[in-house]
């Protein structure tokens, strides 16, 4: 992909008209991360169906402009896939999908996958199956004593 340094139309498309967001109840599996540097938080929610195909995916987001874009284009991927195909939603696939991202907002969508990641495992572990290739997330914020607060705000 050639150096972007601009938003391509796409990014901003999903920026002014995300889709998804929101949440799921009594999802099949929840994945909260967060990055350091920034401090963005992101929220991800799926819906897993018995044969393990993702029926819905939401998603909700204390975060900038390419935090949301990504996520937005994520959910999109990764509904109808199953929770294997799911892994190859990955932040260059979703980069990719959005025409590129400036260099400086590349962590931005890696916070995206993260959190497809993070809400994965939560689906794993609650159903005692293994997704191959998918880690323990290392930025699951667990409580979310914080995420609550600044929805409040
Ligand atoms: Fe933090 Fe984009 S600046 S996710």
């Amino acid at each position: 992909m050639s150096q972007v340094t601009e938003y391509s139309d796409k990014v901003i498309d999903h920026f002014m008209n995300p889709r998804n967001v929101g949440e799921i109840e009594n999802a099949s599996g929840v994945g909260t991360v967060g990055n350091a540097k920034c401090g963005d938080i992101m929220r991800m929610y799926l819906d897993v169906d018995d044969n393990g195909v993702i029926r819905d995916c939401k998603f909700k987001t204390f975060g900038c402009g390419a935090a949301v874009a990504t996520s937005s284009m994520a959910t999109e991927m990764v509904i109808g896939k199953t929770v294997q195909e799911a892994m190859k939603v990955t932040n260059k696939a979703v980069m990719e999908a959005l025409d590129g991202l400036p260099k400086v907002k590349i962590h931005c969508s890696l916070l995206a996958e993260e959190a497809i990641h993070a809400a994965l495992w939560d689906y794993a572990k609650s159903h005692n199956i293994e997704i191959e290739g998918l880690k323990e997330p290392v930025n699951d914020i667990d409580e979310t004593e914080e995420f609550y607060k600044m929805e409040e705000e």
